[in-house]
């Protein structure tokens, strides 16, 4: 019974012991991890398997870490990296980092991802906030067994589930930043142009294959959360120059700026 929110206390208690305590979880996603190391001083390190129930990373080498980084008053818990569905991982494998830090502490969590564009004037190297999510993943952390008595019950409701306050606030301090809808999708292959061309009909900015689990987690647990994704490619179909990996690579130097002036505000507003 609530199996998966007792190891999420486990892993809260280990995050305290060997990190101590945190205002704001960070989870960084593929160009993202060096805006953070650039953003402030890291506290401390450890290996992300050092915490109870975290799996090991999919990439042989690709060390995901924990680690605090000092930022001014604010306490911030980064983790360097996630587990996705398209890995084989089981939902709440997916949220348990996340579940855990809320479970610390953490009353902000920043989502932070790369993501395929929609909207042909939004070009690699954008930093975009989410403003709302299609979650078509066809996954949701709140299935399975009931959350404990103690905890919320299913069915959250997430008609606000990017906070609207630190939306307009983080729009404010980060000059030229727009917003946009974030599709989440099982991923494993990127999409086809016919699954692009419904995904905007449908709404969608932003085509991605993270994120809207976890969002649904943390404000079930009732973190404030904010969302943002780097644009590193046009979406399938959409660009009929073949891409240059110079000129991404280029584009992603030049937002490293960017995504830690958007860091800094979405943890310090
Ligand atoms: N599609 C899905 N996920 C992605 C993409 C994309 O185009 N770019 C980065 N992550």
């Amino acid at each position: 019974m609530g199996g998966h929110y007792e190891a999420a206390r486990t892993a809260a208690v280990a995050i305290g012991n060997r990190l101590g305590a945190h205002d704001a979880l960070a989870v960084l996603g593929s160009g993202w991890t060096d805006a953070a190391r650039a953003l402030a001083p890291v506290e401390r390190e450890i290996p992300i398997t050092d915490l109870p129930g975290f799996p090991a990373p999919a990439v042989a080498g690709h060390g995901v870490t924990a680690l605090t980084l000092a930022l001014g008053d604010t306490r911030v818990l980064a983790l360097t990296g996630r587990a996705h569905p398209y890995e084989g991982h089981d939902v709440h494998t997916v949220v348990h980092g996340v579940r855990a830090a809320v479970l610390s502490g953490c009353r902000r969590v920043v989502l932070t991802n790369a993501a395929g564009s929609l909207d042909p004037e939004r070009r690699p190297g954008s930093p975009v906030i989410i403003r709302d999510h299609l979650n078509l993943s066809g996954l949701n952390p709140m299935t399975g067994p009931a959350p404990p008595e103690d905890l919320p019950a299913r069915f959250v409701d997430l008609s606000e589930l990017y906070d609207p306050r630190l939306r307009s606030a983080v729009a404010e301090r980060v000059a030229g930043v727009g917003e946009g809808v974030y599709a989440g999708l099982l991923g494993g292959s990127y999409e086809t142009p016919a699954e692009i061309t419904m995904l905007r009909r449908w709404g969608a900015d932003l085509v991605g294959m993270s994120t809207v689990l976890e969002a649904i987690a943390a404000r079930h647990l009732g973190a404030e959360v904010f969302g943002a994704s780097l644009v590193t490619n046009m979406a399938a179909g959409l660009s009929a120059d073949v891409l240059d990996h110079e000129d991404v690579l280029a584009t992603g130097r030049e937002a490293t700026d960017r995504l830690v002036d958007l860091l800094r505000a979405a943890l310090t507003t």
